[in-house]
């Protein structure tokens, strides 16, 4: 088996740089169940005022973020309206329904495309036997999508039919850091378009651990103590908020780079008519096998033993991440093996 010489399966792979490490080391502590960590005040401080919100809560995942902010939206039995990809439907284990009770109904996934008319249509008001709709959740970047970005004047419009219907909007935003730094919109002009955001330290910049739900003073004070119930809280969680910190101050700019070496990569397969390049506007390459004569698996092995590993998402569907773990001969040697992989 050849050595690995460079991982695209995902970039939650990364560790933490030495200077990440010396920030957690050196970080000021406290029991952060009684509220009394200083560097988690810190870190929550700064990305809530980061996205324009009044306040923020540190959480161990990404999925747990997400989960909390949608309980808080919807009572058990009521609805949430999300594309069909969604992470929150997809690839969170059920939580919503098996944990929240949260009824999901679902529009067909394409990110960059959402119809907030779709989204208008679908709401149903409260009723006596009709489940009410009470939120709509939408993922920036879409992981499923490709890393997608949904542009502003289009959430924008689906906020304006939200507000319409007095209906909860949630970002899945483990990877906004990624459509702020392709599209240039700020931070605070996403977060205030939404009612909750998740948003996550560990995908791309490079924290071990770590997401941040973000609201109102009111859904972040109730949230933590629904946090507490699913088993979230968490002690002298400073060590860990200082890497969110570290992440947070270092690492966005250069998410740039990822973008260009995703590119790159989709560049380098697209003769084989497995990926257009035009879509690849963040850090995530799904590659359609579906007009080759090779399958997901057997692209995984191929690439395997030439060092490089992907990740498998479908019989027929690979999917390549780039992150800030890997080199530039990493990336050049993908470009140059991979497509004759495809044969
Ligand atoms: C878009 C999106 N949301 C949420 C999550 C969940 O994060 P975690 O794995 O930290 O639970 C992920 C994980 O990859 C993700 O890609």
């Amino acid at each position: 088996m050849a050595e690995v010489l460079v991982d695209f399966r995902s970039d939650t792979l990364t560790r933490p740089s030495p200077a990440m490490r010396e920030a957690m080391a050196t970080a000021e502590v406290g029991d952060d169940v009684f509220d009394e960590d200083p560097t988690l005040h810190e870190l929550q401080a700064e990305v809530a005022a980061r996205f324009g919100h009044e306040a923020a809560l540190f959480a161990p995942s990404g999925t747990m973020a997400n989960q909390i902010a949608l309980q808080l939206a919807v009572p058990r039995g009521e609805e949430l309206l999300c594309d069909a990809a969604a992470h929150v439907v997809t690839d969170e284990i059920g939580a919503a329904a098996a944990l929240g009770g949260v009824s999901t109904r679902t529009w067909p996934s394409a990110a960059a495309d959402l119809d907030p008319a779709t989204v208008a249509d679908m709401i149903r008001p409260d009723g006596f036997v009709a489940v009410p709709t009470r939120a709509v959740a939408v993922e920036q970047t879409h992981n499923r999508l490709g890393g997608a970005v949904i542009p502003l004047p289009t959430l924008q419009a689906l906020r304006a039919v939200t507000t319409d219907a007095g209906v909860h909007l949630h970002c899945d935003g483990a990877r906004i850091w990624h459509a702020h730094v392709a599209d240039g919109v700020p931070l605070d002009v996403y977060g205030r378009l939404f009612d909750s955001l998740s948003v996550c330290l560990s995908k791309g910049l490079g924290a071990p651990v770590g997401s941040l739900i973000v609201g109102s003073a009111e859904r972040i004070a109730a949230a933590r103590k629904l946090r507490k119930r699913l088993g979230g809280g968490m002690r002298q969680a400073g060590i860990l908020a200082a890497a969110g910190l570290y992440a947070l101050r270092n690492n966005i700019p250069r998410l740039a780079e990822d973008h260009d070496r995703a590119r790159r990569l989709a560049e380098a397969m697209a003769p084989a008519g497995v990926v257009d390049p035009a879509r690849i506007r963040t850090n995530i390459v799904p590659l359609d096998l579906s007009g080759t004569s090779i399958d997901g698996p057997a692209f995984a092995a191929a690439a395997r033993e030439q060092g490089i590993l992907v990740s498998v998402l479908g019989r027929r569907l690979v999917r390549l991440v780039t992150h800030m773990d890997q080199t530039d001969e990493g990336i050049d040697h993908a470009v140059k093996v991979l497509p004759a992989v495809l044969g």
